[in-house]
């Protein structure tokens, strides 16, 4: 069976959707909702049968942990443990980031079922500001456990129709609340204790970015071999995020000579002739992340559309230009890596 999608674009449509999807939330359903980052794909987060269905359906291991999502900021304590050490600095990020796209890892509490963290003493944690997901949050008044709405190992979605492209058939409701304003996922952060600043990890680059956490803490990012990653951030495996279109991400012009009969399309950051990478083959198709301005937040914001139309071509290979690597540049040329690391499938 095919999967509904409701539109939320009007009062009475937004009323209905929301009573829908917390129908079924509470009935131990899953549901997909648009959050300000990515689609995700939700469950009651102390229902751990509710919460079986999403790795189910996104044929996720069990090894990859879930983040936690609040109905409000005021509601952490139900969930995590704030440690004194680093109450200071972590009441702060909340004040300053909540809602939005920051992810907190903290010691959980008891009542957050294991399957939800994967059986880490450490529990992911946030609060999303889009209106939709907020709507549904507070209507349950229960933390939500919700993974980006894609099948493990795919592109995460950023409208109703991407999560339809993912999971159609396989839930029972899509939310429709257009599409995503940031287009990548939450940053992930763990804080520690430091002499005389506490110590921020990134542990996955996102929206907010290092120079905006560098006001409130030293900040470090992991960059670590996969096995190590791999028991920081279980999510964050070297092959992620892939098409399955082979791609290869160039860090300079010359790195690339087209071969004879294969066919190759180009994600290109500006689409400017003076970049170098335009003119490198007769591409296939040619798509540009930021075609207004040159701007990290809206080739963020398009980035993966843009990976999942060019990953419908058919190509031999997609090419991709490197983007600079501050503010959401680092977020994209991190998932850039991942998508051109070929998994072993
Ligand atoms: O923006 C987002 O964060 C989206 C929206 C839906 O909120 N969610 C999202 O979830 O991206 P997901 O599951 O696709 O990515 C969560 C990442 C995974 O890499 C997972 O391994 C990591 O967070 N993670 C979750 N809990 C963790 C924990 N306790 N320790 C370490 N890593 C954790
Ligand atoms: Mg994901």
């Amino acid at each position: 069976m095919s999967t509904p999608i409701l539109p939320t674009d009007q009062p009475p449509l937004m009323h209905h959707a929301v009573e829908e999807a917390v129908r079924l939330l509470q009935s131990g359903e899953v549901v997909a909702l648009p959050t300000e980052t990515v689609y995700g794909l939700a469950a009651d987060a102390l229902n751990p049968q509710a919460v079986a269905k999403i790795f189910e359906a996104k044929e996720r291991p069990t090894f990859d942990p879930l983040i936690v999502h609040l109905p409000d900021k005021k509601l952490l304590d139900t969930v995590a443990e704030v440690p004194e050490d680093v109450k200071k600095v972590v009441t702060r990020l909340i004040e300053r980031f909540w809602p939005g796209p920051l992810t907190l890892l903290l010691p959980k509490k008891p009542c957050v079922p294991d399957l939800v963290t994967a059986g880490l003493p450490t529990v992911a944690v946030r609060v999303s500001n889009n209106p939709v997901f907020k709507r549904v949050a507070q209507a349950l008044n229960k933390p939500i456990a919700a993974p980006s709405a894609n099948r493990f190992g795919s592109i995460s979605p950023t409208s109703a129709n991407a999560v339809l492209a993912e999971l159609d058939g396989r839930i029972p409701l899509i939310l429709d609340g257009g599409a995503c304003l940031h287009g990548l996922e939450s940053t992930i952060i763990k804080v520690e204790p430091g002499t005389p600043k506490a110590l921020i990890t990134v542990l996955r680059p996102g929206p907010i970015t290092i120079e905006d956490l560098k006001l409130y803490a030293k900040v470090q990012r992991v960059t670590k071999t996969l096995l190590d990653e791999a028991s920081e951030a279980p999510g964050q495996l070297a092959s992620h995020y892939a098409p399955r279109t082979p791609l290869r991400l160039l860090s300079k012009p010359s790195d690339f000579t087209p071969e004879e009969g294969r066919r190759y399309a180009l994600m290109s950051y500006r689409g400017e002739e003076k970049d170098g990478y335009v003119d490198l083959a007769d591409w296939e198709q040619m798509m540009i992340l930021s075609p207004g301005n040159g701007k990290l937040p809206e080739a963020a914001v398009r980035f993966f559309y843009v990976l999942r139309e060019l990953d419908k071509l058919g190509v031999d290979e997609i090419i991709a230009e490197p983007m600079l690597e501050h503010g959401m540049g680092a977020a994209m040329m991190d998932k850039l890596r991942r998508a051109s690391v070929r998994p072993s499938r």
